[in-house]
């Protein structure tokens, strides 16, 4: 009997690429940059299985084309905002994710981007590798402490969660505002909850960690901006279009908060052209949270997983859409 045909979007951990080799016939994308749409299209045409990233639009268009046999699609990101998971559940197509995995990794990141950007790393760095360091001076490089500061956490998901943990080891004051109260939490992890324009008011850090959707699309923009004290550090770690990227440039700019971290932009990646490029209170990295070896492992490792169980007609291990199963 012939393997089931499955297409890879991009070079994973080569472990998983085995586990994937040894039950099908897989053809993998080589490139470091997406396939273009018209290749991508004909590359999952007649395929059985798909591996894909944050970076590929899967749609009902890509779906159609893939055609029937399509059994399942496996992200490896936790993140999927780029499938169209409802056309897959109606055709019956399990959506695999890896969630759980980053968190660590993404927890970590979000401090070094507070304190990279609080503390003025990179551009002290810059200063450094320019040729410009000609004395110790006690008004060079003035950032914002953490030791002691308010923490707002907009969103209280797995990520946020850890990284009030951290916060905790610098006695951080932890300030958090999500669609849902965590009253279950508050009490350990010395959590307050806020509403909105407190946790912009008071936040000497503010740190976003929501999933990307209509209702946070530029959560963040001109009046959050206006509301949030000139010295505040923000971060995201969680998607651009969370943030909007003319409002943070205005801000940045003129005062109105002293600096930022990125990890996400919109777009992705982020023009060379870019004003944001420009500022030196703007550190801007390219997507790289969840890039401990650790996490990118068991990613690629558990969308492995996903894919051959979705080949072998069994449950994924991580599944966006379980109501799939239900209907069978
Ligand atoms: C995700 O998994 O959604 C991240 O953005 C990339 O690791």
């Amino acid at each position: 009997m012939s393997k089931p045909k499955v297409f890879i979007s991009r070079e994973i951990f080569p472990e998983a690429i085995e586990m994937v080799r040894k039950v099908a016939d897989t053809d993998l994308w080589p490139e470091e940059t997406p396939a273009p749409r018209d290749v991508l299209l004909s590359k999952v045409s007649g395929v059985d299985g798909l591996l894909c990233l944050l970076t590929d639009k899967i749609d009902s268009e890509l779906m159609e084309i893939a055609g029937p046999r399509l059994k399942v699609i496996s992200q490896i990101a936790v993140g999927y905002e780029n499938i169209d998971v409802k056309a897959a559940t109606k055709r019956g197509i399990p959506v695999g994710y890896t969630p759980g995995v980053l968190t660590h990794a993404t927890a970590d990141f979000t401090f070094t981007l507070m304190l990279a950007a609080g503390r003025r790393l990179i551009d002290g760095t810059n200063f450094v590798k320019a040729g410009k360091w000609r004395t110790w001076h006690p008004l060079h490089f003035l950032g914002k402490e953490i030791y002691g500061s308010t923490l707002g956490l907009i969103g209280l998901g797995r990520i946020g969660l850890e990284v009030a943990k951290r916060a905790t080891g610098f006695q951080m004051n932890i300030l958090y505002h999500d669609i849902v109260r965590r009253r279950d939490l508050e009490e350990q992890y010395s959590l307050t909850y806020v509403d909105r324009d407190t946790i912009l008011k008071q936040s000497d850090f503010l740190s976003l960690h929501v999933n990307l959707n209509p209702e946070t699309y530029h959560l963040i923009s001109e009046k959050e901006f206006s509301i949030m004290k000139s010295t505040a550090v923000l971060v995201n770690a969680a998607r651009g279009p969370v943030i909007d990227p003319n409002a943070l440039y205005w801000a940045l700019k003129n005062g109105e908060i002293a600096a930022a971290g990125l990890d996400v932009t919109e777009p992705e990646p982020i023009p060379d052209d870019d004003p944001l490029l420009t500022l030196d209170n703007c550190i801007i990295a390219p997507h790289i949270a969840s890039a401990s070896i650790e996490a990118r492992q068991e990613m690629s490792r558990i969308a492995a997983q996903n894919l051959v169980n979705g080949l072998q007609g069994e449950k994924l291990v991580e599944c966006v859409n379980p109501e799939v199963y239900a209907k069978t």
